[in-house]
């Protein structure tokens, strides 16, 4: 592949005119021009891609961006790496999808219960949202209860019975110790939302009170808050909840469709030093291929084989391809020093956007793991969960967003920021000079 030259002209301002007539000639066939609600409402406007490479998306326009969505998380190694491209052509060859087993799947499936400290057992689905339904069902299956927690501004997935409380309005989310679930959309059925309650998060006395009554099948959570802010938990936090969920045998689930394979080889759980009963990955461990799964103890995951035999299926789990994807994925992440590249560049870009926004004399935050961090406008202070992100700046930062995208440089408006292994210095310089540019223009 030869070098792309990068830009060095930052006063231009991009024009996404071709985007947006595609999209609205697109609405015609395609509701909304989009496949996903979270791809609407984008400023200026919702971009069409032709192609992408290493750390840089190309448009339709023929603007080149610096991408920091990555497909909204999964693209660690970049876009079209090598190993992964050609693991997947080879596969092609040899069969798509079996609907039955394949050498290429065991392999997978040993990896990740290499990699992941809570998986002794694992099964793969094709998202997130799918992943979590099965967690969820087996916790029910394996305690005999049925309620669920969950936590403001954790995402897990848009089925209506987790779509509660990941954006709620402010001023119908009620007090902290006890707060009101609202449904994410029209049409959700309510029912769906009886058996799930929500609770603040990175609070231990709300949590030991509430499980301690020892009624709950499963606590769900992302163990770092990622879907809303880059968020760690409280030193103590994570080890409370474990210890009385262990006390009252209830079932504790890590969401690490954002954090696994993404904060390290083993997720999240392996750097916080807490392990969960069930983890849910997804996005990073296929590098775009739409692998997701469910692990976690023999006991608990072999339940779907044996015993309650708990239903999981799928048509497309597993397929030929993704799996030859997972390996590829999983066999790169795990060559030394491949982490050690993403914390070193992830760590200069959070430091120099941290400078960029002082001398601009900007009030924010830059919080998070340096492969996937948060920026904060209008924050004081590092936020501790979704009520205290609620109070940046929303409004001022997606005048960042559209400026910078005007200068190249594509970030996701809800303040979260997706490092690759592509993100070399160059790449990061350029980012940091169209980012005080933008700043200075703003
Ligand atoms: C933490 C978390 N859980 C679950 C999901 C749902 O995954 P998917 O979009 O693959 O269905 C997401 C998606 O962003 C997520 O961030």
């Amino acid at each position: 592949m030869p070098a792309i030259p990068l830009r060095d002209k930052w006063a231009v301002t991009l024009s996404f005119q071709r985007s947006a007539d595609r999209i609205r000639q697109a609405s015609q066939f395609l509701a909304g021009g989009v496949s996903s609600n979270f791809r609407l409402g984008i400023s200026p406007t919702p971009l069409v891609f032709d192609h992408a490479d290493g750390p840089f998306l190309f448009d339709i326009d023929g603007n080149r961006l610096i991408d920091y969505y990555l497909g909204m998380g999964p693209m660690i190694l970049g876009h079209r790496p090598e190993a992964v491209a050609e693991a997947v052509c080879r596969q092609i060859e040899r069969g798509i999808l079996f609907g039955g087993q394949s050498e290429v799947e065991f392999e997978a499936a040993e990896l990740v219960c290499g990699l992941l400290p809570s998986a002794e057992r694992v099964r793969f689905s094709s998202s997130g949202t799918e992943a979590v339904q099965a967690a969820l069902r087996l916790a029910r299956a394996v305690t005999g209860r049925g309620t669920i927690l969950k936590f403001e501004g954790h995402y897990h997935g848009w089925l209506d019975n987790v779509l509660w409380s990941v954006a709620p309005p402010p001023d119908r989310m009620g007090a902290e110790k006890a707060p009101v679930p609202q449904p994410g959309t029209a049409g959700q059925d309510e029912k769906a939302g009886e058996r799930i309650e929500v609770l603040s998060w990175n609070r231990l006395d709300v949590i030991e009170e509430r499980v301690g009554r020892g009624d709950v099948a499963a606590v769900i959570m992302e163990p770092a808050m990622c879907n809303t802010g880059a968020i760690f938990p409280a030193p103590g936090y994570l080890e409370g909840v474990r210890e009385v969920c262990r006390r009252t045998d209830t079932v504790l689930i890590f969401d690490e469709v954002i954090t696994g394979f993404r904060v390290g080889p083993g997720g999240a759980q392996k750097r916080l030093g807490v392990t969960p009963d069930l983890t849910i990955f997804g996005k990073a461990v296929a590098n775009g291929f739409p692998v997701a799964g469910l692990a976690g103890t023999a006991a608990l995951m072999d339940e779907f084989a044996t015993g309650r035999k708990v239903m999981h299926g799928g048509t497309y789990n597993s397929q030929s391809i993704a799996m030859a994807a997972t390996v590829a994925t999983l066999k790169t992440l795990k060559t030394p020093g491949t982490y050690q590249t993403l914390e070193r560049q992830g760590k200069r870009l959070m430091d120099g956007i941290a400078a960029a926004l002082r001398s601009a004399e900007v009030r924010a935050t830059v919080t998070g793991f340096p492969e996937i961090f948060h920026v904060g406008f209008g924050l004081e202070r590092p936020p501790r969960n979704y009520r205290d992100i609620i109070a940046s700046d929303r409004a001022g930062y997606i005048r960042l967003t559209t400026a910078l995208l005007q200068r190249g440089v594509r970030i996701l408006e809800r303040g979260a920021w997706f490092v690759s292994t592509t993100h070399n210095d160059d790449v990061i310089d350029e980012t940091l000079d169209g980012l005080r540019g933008t700043l200075a223009s703003l």
